[in-house]
């Protein structure tokens, strides 16, 4: 069969790409190394649970065509994001907003703690910030510092905060009100049944063929001589053969666990923000769809070195990275067939609501 592209990758970017284009009567191949797709979003169930299997993933956006778009392929819940911290057994509230602060220093008025706050910044006396330590005390003092960001952000970075950019923290959130949605968007919520219906549904059509277990790589040249154009979501520096060497990322990995009982944890998602416990966070996959069955399931997330041939999570954006993937790009811009998106092609952190919003645009320019 002659097809009009060849996708790589059925993540979110991969399959809103096919999707739009067979919508357009286009025929469309799409390969996947794994052995399902989905990409990083991919949900699946055990025992009624929908596990997310490459980590927490909750849709947010503000964007109401994007909310309208997504919701085609999934009816949503109403889940709120509202994470717990775990520091050495006691708990407290994310992001950091009254309740945090109430139980911190035991204010109740949000004059009380912005005082606890200015209060601790002065007394650090931080000028300009060096690094990632400095800038977090001068946002928001000593205290939510030592307990809420040290340990994880040095656990998640494999790096002591002072050896780390203080532009990795430009912002952080704190709220004057006792508020626990994490997120500030109008919309939110976890698609019920998982998110994998939404990219079945995405690559459902009749003109699109998808084989899995597909390396790239394995045929990069007939693929690249055969397809007249290709969507390509896999690495861009591995597309180029690492000719300026690799790019750095975080990865993860996951320990899952099926346990025989109703309620672990009382939430789907513990942040443990000390620096002696090795994971960062533990989901409790069922409290995304409010769910009642018997068992649960948990998950550990370890945050790991990434080396090749591990799977990449986190780009590392700092100015080293940066540079390296502007000389790829400028390679990319001399492949006029060969379209680069998605978190790895694009080497950028993205949100799922932006990544739908990256490949419309991408769809928007191919079928102007
Ligand atoms: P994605 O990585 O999903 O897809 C790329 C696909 O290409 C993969 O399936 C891969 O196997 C395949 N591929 C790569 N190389 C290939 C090759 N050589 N040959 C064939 N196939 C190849 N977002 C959000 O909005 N809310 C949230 O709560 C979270 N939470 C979250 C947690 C964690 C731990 C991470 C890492 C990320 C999130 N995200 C998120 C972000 C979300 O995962 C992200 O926006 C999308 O998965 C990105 O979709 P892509 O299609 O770009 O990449």
């Amino acid at each position: 069969m002659k097809y009009d592209y060849l996708v790589v990758g059925s993540g979110l970017f991969g399959s809103t790409f096919a999707y739009e284009a067979a919508k357009r009567g286009k025929r469309v191949k799409v390969i996947e190394k794994r052995n399902h797709i989905g990409g990083n979003i991919y949900t699946e169930d055990v025992d009624g649970i929908q596990v997310h299997k490459y980590g927490a993933h909750i849709f947010h956006t503000n964007d109401e065509e994007i909310w309208d778009y997504v919701n085609q392929f999934a009816a949503f819940n109403r889940y709120t994001n509202s994470p717990i911290a775990n520091y050495k057994g006691e708990i407290y509230n994310l992001p950091f907003n009254m309740n945090t602060f109430y139980k911190l220093w035991g204010v109740t008025t949000p004059e009380e703690a912005k005082e606890e706050i200015e209060k601790q910044r002065k007394k650090a006396g931080i000028g300009e910030p060096k690094n990632l330590e400095e800038q977090a005390i001068s946002l928001v003092g000593t205290d939510i510092y030592e307990r809420l960001i040290k340990g994880y952000t040095e656990k998640q970075w494999g790096r002591k905060a002072t050896d780390l950019p203080s532009f990795i923290i430009k912002r952080l959130p704190v709220r004057f009100t006792y508020d626990n949605n994490y997120f500030n968007d109008r919309y939110q919520g976890i698609p019920i049944g998982g998110y994998t219906q939404i990219v079945e549904k995405m690559l459902a059509s009749d003109l699109i063929e998808i084989e899995l277990n597909k390396d790239f790589f394995m045929n990069k040249d007939e693929y690249v001589q055969t397809y007249p154009k290709i969507i390509y979501t896999g690495m861009i520096d591995q597309f180029f053969d690492y000719t300026y060497g690799e790019l750095e990322y975080r990865s993860l990995q996951f320990e899952s666990t099926i346990l025989n009982q109703e309620n672990y944890q009382g939430n789907a998602v513990v942040n443990y923000t000390d620096a002696e416990t090795p994971f960062t966070r533990i989901i409790e996959h069922k409290h995304f769809e409010f769910g009642n069955q018997h068992k649960t399931i948990i998950t550990k997330e370890y945050p790991r070195k990434w080396k090749r041939g591990d799977e990449p999570y986190y780009p590392v954006n700092d100015d080293k990275n940066n540079e390296k993937y502007r000389k790829y790009r400028k390679l990319a811009e001399d492949q006029p067939n060969i379209i680069f998106g998605g978190r790895l092609g694009r080497y950028q952190y993205y949100d799922m609501h932006q990544v739908i919003a990256a490949a419309l645009a991408v769809v928007k320019k191919e079928f102007r």
